[in-house]
C-alpha cells in the first residue's frame, strides 16, 4: 500500500465502522482486515473518515454583473482542498453568441494547469436554437451530461420558458439531467424597477424583491415544464418552504424532481444581515436572497427527510470592491457568497451537531447522492475498493471561529465571520495524494483532472 489510514471511523452514507483503509495507485484498495505497514500512514483515532465533499454548484473565474468572481480554478480548488472538498462541478455559462461546445473549451481553459483537485462542467444555457440538441448529444458523449438553465436575472442570464421546455425535451431523449435556478425573472425585475422609482437603493430591497413566492411559482413552473416534457429536474438552491412545497408535491406524484440548498440558507445567517449598516448588507446579497429564520429549519426537515437530496455551496465570491459596485442602486450589487471552504464544517455544525440530521444522512448529502445524481459514482462518492481515494479524515471535536483571515478563498471577508463552528477537516486526500493537512495546504497546481462524468440514470 502507498497509504493507510489507521484507527479512524469509517462513516459512509449506509454505514459506520471502525477500521483501516489502504490506498494503492491513487484507488481504496483495502477497506479493513489486516493491512501491512505502508509507505506513509496517517493516524485516525478519534477522527472520522468520510468520502470527500463533491460540490456541485460553484462560479470560479465568471463573468457576472460587470465583472468576474474573485476566485479561480487555483485559489478556488485551494479552498475547496482546505475545506474537505475534493472533486467539483463548475458552472459553464454560456457567453451570447456562443455555442455550447465553445463555451466548454473556454471553461476547460481557465481549469487547465490550475484546479489542484478533480472537476467537471455543468453547462449553463443563455439562449435556444435548432443547433442545442446536436450539441447536447455531443456533451453528454464527452462526459457532461447535466445543463442549467436560470429562470431569472432578466436580461442577462435568464432563458425564457419555451427555452427551458426544448431543452428539458432534448434531455429526456438523451439522458443529461437539467438544472434550474428556479426564481421568476420578470416578476423580479419589475419589483426592482418600482424599488428603484421610490428610491429604495440599499441591499435589503434585494431581499424585499425576490420574494418567496417568486421562488416557489418558479419552481412550479419549472417541475410543470419537467412534467409536460417527462424528464427529471434538480432544483438549485432551494432557500424556502415554498419551493420545497412544490417540490413535495411533485415528488409525492413520482415525479423525479431532486433539490440542492446550500450553508448560506441553513442557519448561520439570515435575512436580517440586510440591515447591516454602512453597506455591509452587502457581503450577504445572494439569490435566492437569505431568508427568516425559520426556513432554515424547514430546510432542515427537507434534507432530513428526502425531500432534498444535496447541499452544495454556491461559491461565488466577489470582494468587498467589487460589491461597492451597487452601493447606490442595490441591483448593481454583483450576487454570490462565498462557500466552498466552509460548505463541510457549516453543514455538520448546523446539520449533525444541531440534530437535525446523522453523519451518515451528512455523507449521503455532501459527497454520495451529488455523485450518483450527476454521474460520478462509483468512481466517486463513497468508500469502496476501487474507488477514488477522494477522502476527508474529519476532526468532529474541533472548534474553529471562522475569519476570513484563517480561510484559503482570494476574499476580504467571509458572511460567517466569528460563527463558531464545531468539527474539521485535518486531513483531505485526493486520489491517494494529501492536499490539506495539519493546517497546509500541500496540492500542487494543475494536479486536478477533468473527469468524465456517465448519463444521467436516476439518483
Ligand atoms: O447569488 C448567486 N447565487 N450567484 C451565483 C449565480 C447563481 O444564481 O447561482
Ligand atoms: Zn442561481
Ligand atoms: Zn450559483
Amino acid at each position: 500500500m502507498d497509504l493507510v489510514i489507521r484507527h479512524g471511523t469509517l462513516v459512509t452514507a449506509s454505514d459506520t465502522v471502525t477500521a483501516d483503509l489502504g490506498i494503492r495507485a491513487g484507488k481504496i484498495a483495502q477497506v479493513g482486515g489486516a493491512l501491512p505497514k505502508a509507505k506513509r500512514e496517517l493516524d485516525a483515532a478519534g477522527m472520522l473518515v468520510m468520502p470527500g465533499a463533491i460540490d456541485v454548484h460553484t462560479h470560479m473565474e465568471m463573468p457576472f454583473m460587470g465583472t468576474s468572481t474573485a476566485d479561480d480554478f487555483l485559489t478556488g480548488t485551494r479552498a475547496a482542498a482546505a475545506g474537505g472538498v475534493t472533486c467539483l462541478i463548475d458552472f459553464a455559462i454560456q457567453p451570447p453568441q456562443t455555442s455550447l461546445l465553445k463555451t466548454l473549451e473556454i471553461w476547460k481553459q481557465k481549469a487547465e494547469g490550475k484546479a489542484t483537485i478533480d472537476y467537471s462542467f455543468h453547462l449553463a444555457l443563455t439562449h435556444w436554437d435548432d443547433t442545442i440538441p446536436q450539441q447536447v448529444k455531443t456533451l453528454i458523449e464527452l462526459g457532461f451530461p447535466s445543463l442549467k438553465v436560470f429562470m431569472a436575472y432578466k436580461g442577462a442570464l435568464m432563458l425564457e420558458d419555451a427555452g427551458l421546455l426544448q431543452l428539458l425535451q432534448t434531455s429526456r431523449e438523451l439522458g443529461a439531467l437539467v438544472m434550474v435556478h428556479a426564481e421568476n425573472g420578470d416578476a423580479i425585475f419589475t419589483l426592482q424597477q418600482q424599488a428603484l422609482a421610490r428610491n429604495e437603493t440599499s441591499p435589503r430591497y434585494h431581499a424585499l424583491t425576490r420574494p418567496r413566492i417568486a421562488e416557489g411559482e418558479a419552481t412550479a413552473r419549472a417541475i410543470a415544464l419537467a412534467e409536460i416534457a417527462g424528464a427529471p429536474l434538480y432544483v438549485v438552491h432551494v432557500s424556502c418552504q415554498e419551493a420545497m412545497d412544490a417540490i413535495a408535491a411533485a415528488r409525492r406524484r413520482k415525479v423525479p424532481i431532486y433539490g440542492e440548498s446550500c450553508p448560506q440558507y441553513l442557519g448561520a445567517i439570515s435575512v436580517d444581515n440586510y440591515e447591516r449598516p454602512d453597506f455591509e448588507g452587502a457581503k450577504f446579497v445572494c439569490s435566492p436572497p437569505l431568508r427568516e429564520p425559520d426556513q432554515a429549519k424547514q430546510l432542515w426537515s427537507g434534507l432530513a427527510g428526502n425531500l432534498l437530496q444535496v447541499v452544495s455551496s454556491d461559491h461565488c465570491p466577489f470582494r468587498m470592491e467589487q460589491k461597492r459596485a451597487g452601493f447606490n442602486d442595490f441591483t448593481l450589487i454583483p450576487n454570490g457568497v462565498p462557500g466552498i471552504e466552509t460548505l463541510v464544517p457549516l453543514v455538520w455544525t448546523l446539520g449533525v451537531e444541531a440534530g437535525h440530521i446523522s453523519s451518515n444522512r451528512f455523507v449521503d448529502l455532501i459527497s454520495t447522492r451529488p455523485a450518483r445524481l450527476f454521474g460520478l459514482a462509483p468512481r466517486k462518492g463513497s468508500l469502496t475498493v476501487g474507488a477514488d481515494a477522494d477522502i476527508m479524515i474529519f476532526d468532529p471535536q474541533r472548534e474553529v471561529t471562522l475569519h476570513h483571515t484563517g480561510l484559503h478563498q482570494n476574499l476580504d471577508y467571509t458572511p460567517y465571520e466569528g460563527f463558531r463552528v464545531t468539527g474539521y477537516p485535518a486531513t483531505t486526500l485526493s486520489r491517494g495524494d494529501i492536499v490539506w493537512h495539519e493546517g497546509e495546504i500541500t496540492a500542487a497546481a494543475g494536479r486536478g483532472e477533468l473527469v468524465q462524468r456517465k448519463s444521467f440514470s436516476g439518483d
